[in-house]
């Protein structure tokens, strides 16, 4: 879909489709709805008093215009309450538009902003959410569809339209850069999306190597007979169960000088979580080829950062594997050393994650990351506490958390912070090695996080448990059935934003 920003009069613009708004329990809509309703003899207004519409968030009223304007239908938006307004409102709005017009069969949309007026936000973080909902939400994940199905019409151009021409260069800079994040993020969401028949290890490094070097990024994938040598043994003890051999990969985008320190992301990427010899219950096992969530949100961002050239230097690091029993699996009693950190007794194979991520973070921080960060689909204790809308944030420093807290109202990734008391160590001892992998029924996602904290060297670190955020079961905010790409406008404002 292409989007365009277009200095024009609603009333005189011609469109198959044009898009307003109003919000919830506006009786006389002003602003362009309310040119629109004028010129439509009040149509709007009347619709209003008839209680057709309430102006809910994502609620959606057609009207024929029957050439009153140039613009051949009108749909109403409603943008919910005033006082609860902000970016993801606009983006759902957005959103609720464009489905509404593809269920139209329309292949051409004009639009207004949402939220630059009355709204209060700023015009241009408006016309950035308008574009980046109507980007996101057009997504589909329909390869493996009919040629029937994958040939449906589908929108082609939004335009926005402005008719104050001061404020189009702003807006149209502001398409261009969420048009790179939405690109960044719908890659995120590809790789989440594919089976894990198809995204296997080699699969996901390929594409990573592929997308990211075209954007100017430098890709490096280390194969098992590399991850062997060099000792990552947290991560080959998950991966060698598996006849599909797992790869790491290394992404650096140099956006700063050499004296610059280098933020490391580390993305668990779990192509297929079966739990290993610990198995899973059959239900719901299919949801595990998202369980590369992680990695597929790091590797998002370092996609967004290398195009969109961000001053900053960022290391990604995704290892890559597949967790499956099998006649060469690790067993749970084993004892592993990885690279770095304690020696771990694996009490479940089931617990992964945090093994992968224990190598990941160490090689980091040997490649010279003295900032981590890290984000994986960790634990089932963390969806619930907090559900399948809100990830668990765990930090180490206060400065870190902070800023990932203060960038939840822009991307809309909703984040709440977790403790960290030392007094959880107790339940990862080990009388045979250093620490477990797991600590017991009680505090599941905080015991993942207090483990992940042994490979950190004391770093300032931050850990995002985004399990069951990765895929939504049904449409939500501006996503259809299926991967979210959740966490790559999360890390790439952080990125964005970090000072060092
Ligand atoms: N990949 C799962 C966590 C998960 C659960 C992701 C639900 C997405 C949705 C992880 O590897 C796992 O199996 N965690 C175990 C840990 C336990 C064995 C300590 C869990 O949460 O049950
Ligand atoms: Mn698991
Ligand atoms: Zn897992």
């Amino acid at each position: 879909m292409k989007v365009e920003v277009k200095e024009g009069d609603v009333t005189n613009f011609a469109a198959p489709l044009l898009v307003v708004n109003l919000f919830e329990g506006v009786k006389h809509p002003g602003g362009a709805t309310g040119a629109v309703d004028q010129a439509l003899g009040g149509a709007v207004s009347k619709a209003l008093a008839a209680g057709e519409m309430k102006g809910k968030l994502g609620q959606t009223l057609l009207f024929y215009t029957y050439e009153k304007i140039p613009a051949a239908r009108v749909l109403v938006v409603g943008l919910g309450e005033s006082d609860k307004f902000g970016p993801e409102e606009a983006r759902r709005a957005a959103a609720a538009a464009l489905w509404a017009a593809e269920k139209l069969s329309i292949k051409d949309m004009a639009t207004i902003v949402h939220g630059a007026g009355i709204g209060g936000i700023q015009p241009q973080s408006a016309a950035e959410a308008t574009a980046i909902g109507s980007l996101l939400a057009a997504y589909r994940f329909d390869r493996y569809k009919s040629e029937e199905d994958r040939t449906k019409p589908r929108l082609e151009n939004l335009t926005i339209i402005e008719r104050d021409a001061d404020k189009l260069a702003a807006f149209q800079s502001g398409v261009k850069r969420v048009e790179a994040i939405a690109w960044a993020q719908n890659f995120a969401r590809d790789l989440v999306n594919e089976p894990s028949n198809v995204m296997t290890p080699a699969e996901f490094a390929n594409r990573v190597e592929e997308v990211l070097s075209k954007a100017g990024a430098e890709v490096t994938v280390h194969d098992e007979v590399w991850i062997q040598k060099k000792g990552l043994n947290l991560m080959w003890g998950v991966a060698k169960g598996s006849a599909t051999p797992p790869r790491l990969v290394v992404i650096r985008h140099k956006g700063a000088g050499d004296k610059a320190t280098w933020i490391g992301m580390v993305g668990k990427g779990v192509m297929f979580d079966s739990g290993g010899i610990s198995l899973k219950q059959p239900q719901g096992m299919g949801e595990m080829k998202g369980d590369m969530g992680g990695g597929a949100a790091v590797a998002g961002a370092m996609l967004a950062a290398a195009k969109l050239g961000i001053k900053r230097n960022v290391l990604g690091i995704i290892p890559a594997v597949m967790n499956s029993p099998g006649g060469r699996a690790q067993n749970p009693g084993d004892i592993v050393c990885g690279l770095d950190g304690p020696s771990v007794e694996i009490i479940s194979t089931d617990a992964e994650g945090r093994l992968i991520l224990a190598d990941g973070l160490s090689y980091a921080r040997e490649l010279g990351a003295t900032y981590l960060v890290d984000i994986a689909t960790l634990t089932g204790a963390s969806v619930v506490a907090l559900g399948t809308r809100v990830a668990a944030l765990f930090s180490t420093d206060e400065k870190l958390e902070k800023l990932f807290m203060d960038n939840v109202s822009q991307t809309g990734e909703r984040l709440w912070p977790m403790p960290m008391f030392d007094e959880y160590n107790k339940q990862l001892e080990s009388t045979a090695a250093g620490i477990k992998n797991t600590g017991g029924r009680h505090a599941g996602a905080i015991t993942a996080a207090k483990f992940l904290e042994h490979f950190t060297d004391s770093k300032p670190w931050a850990h995002i448990d985004i399990a069951a955020k990765e895929m939504t079961d049904k449409p939500y905010s501006c996503y259809r059935k299926g991967a979210t790409g959740f966490g790559v406008r999360t890390l790439l404002r952080f990125v964005e934003k970090w000072e060092v």
